[in-house]
């Protein structure tokens, strides 16, 4: 079989390490991919967004099954210029993935579901969204509407904060057209977890429970970013929980999405505030979370090439995944500035040490080769995922590895997983 995966960060790469072992795939090929992925697929120098090019490439090269990561390409539709092809394609089409693509339209989804959620309000002009903050008078969380690389969130301890916010979105435009209008929704404090599941837009498989850190700094500090670092399994999700978030969000969003004439056929991803018990839908995403990826593939046993075929053919009933007990832990290794500004180009080294250790592997994220060497691309540029017998020693060989790996001006939470280990 033929395979092709389309994207080119840590999640994609984890995804192709994964598939890489499946008897079934005899042509593994990634667009674009990175450094890293190249050691474990042939890498196609196609951009995720070049719809077209794609399905072109993909239909000339008699691709048996394409998997998309990130949520750009979805959003534009190549699902749907996937299916009219006839090229067998996981990833929901463009009117599914809006559940992602406008945040709007995934909290109208929710509302009409009765999936739990912070109640919201949304604003096509700032004069009316300032008006509301003013009235507000408690903590808030301004969205930009549209795709914002995860930078279009800003929670809002006072009306100082949200004001500013409103202005950054809809008035300085700092995020185009994604933010030509706004969601403005209660702070909700509680505990973060992602669930992720693979869905034919009627049976719905779920992965294991993960958790991400946003915040670019130690004890949850700094700006939000894609995310700093995951482990798998959230030791919240216990098997209560997971029923409660199977019975009350997931089941009822992908028959909500089916009702309205938009199946979802690929990984949907709830983030989910866990509250009094009770789970709150932050947002749904149309696709694997990164870095949640890195962990979860890392502690998959089953092949996931079967399920993603199903999941393309609207096939899946009876699957189910079956997952290493061993707890895993994935550090995320940026340039300095990220998510603002960062160098690029700088040589990274100790790699090859890495390699030595036992259930430990680096995932590149942004990484590229230059005169022989690898170096960075991009702010996030490597997931350092190890598994370990329990979160400790999976922490402990995390960073063992970690301390091993050099470039210049790099950064890293000190602190991913430790919230598993209080539990
Ligand atoms: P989103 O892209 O909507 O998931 O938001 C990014 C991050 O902002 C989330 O992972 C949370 O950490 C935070 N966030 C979003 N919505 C809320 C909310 N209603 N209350 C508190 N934090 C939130
Ligand atoms: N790690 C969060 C996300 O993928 O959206």
């Amino acid at each position: 079989m033929k395979v092709l995966v389309i994207g080119g960060g840590g999640r994609e790469h984890a995804l192709c390490w994964k598939i890489r072992q499946s008897p079934l795939v005899t042509e593994l090929h990634c667009a674009p991919g990175n450094a890293g992925i190249a050691a474990v697929a042939q890498c196609v120098s196609i951009k995720p967004d070049a719809v077209g090019a794609l399905v072109e490439w993909a239909r000339g090269k008699a691709v048996d099954l394409t998997v998309v990561g990130p949520e750009l390409p979805l959003t534009l539709g190549l699902a749907d210029a996937f299916h009219d092809a006839g090229l067998r394609v996981v990833g929901p089409r463009k009117g599914a993935a809006k559940i992602e693509g406008s945040k709007a339209f995934g909290k109208d989804v929710m509302q009409a579901a009765g999936i739990p959620t912070a109640e919201a309000r949304v604003f096509d002009d700032a004069s009316e969204a300032e008006r509301h903050v003013r009235t507000l008078g408690r903590p808030c969380v301004v969205k930009a509407d549209g795709l914002a690389a995860g930078k279009g969130v800003f929670p809002c301890l006072n009306r100082g904060e949200a004001m500013a916010a409103v202005a950054a979105i809809m008035r300085e435009k700092e995020f185009g057209d994604a933010g030509a209008r706004v969601v403005i929704e209660d702070y909700l404090e509680g505990e973060e977890v992602s669930f992720i599941a693979l869905t034919d837009g009627e049976t719905i498989v779920p992965l294991a429970s993960s958790q991400d850190h946003k915040r670019v700094n130690d004890g949850d500090q700094g700006y939000n970013t894609g995310g700093m670092g995951a482990y798998s399994p959230a030791p919240v999700l216990d098997a209560e929980m997971h029923e409660k978030v199977m019975a009350r969000v997931m089941r009822p969003a992908v028959k909500e999405l089916a009702r309205r004439g938009e199946p979802f056929r690929g990984f949907l991803y709830a983030g989910l505030m866990i509250a009094h018990g009770e789970p709150h839908v932050l947002e749904f995403n149309a696709r694997l979370g990164d870095p949640e990826t890195q962990p979860l593939m890392f502690r998959l046993r089953s092949d996931i090439v079967p399920a993603l075929v199903q999941a393309a053919e609207g096939t899946l009933r009876d699957t189910a995944f079956e997952w290493d007990p061993r707890p895993s832990v994935c550090v995320v290794m940026t340039a300095k500035g990220y998510p603002g500004e960062y160098p690029k180009g700088m040589a990274i080294t100790g790699l090859d040490e890495v390699v030595r250790l036992p259930d430990t592997y680096v995932f590149h994220a942004a990484t590229g080769t230059s005169g022989g060497a690898i170096v960075t691309s991009g702010g996030r540029i490597l997931g350092v995922t190890a598994l370990g017998f329990d979160f400790a020693n999976a922490i402990e060989r995390a960073y063992q590895a970690v301390d091993l790996i050099r470039f210049e001006s790099s950064h890293y939470r000190h602190d991913i997983g430790k919230r598993a280990l209080r539990r």
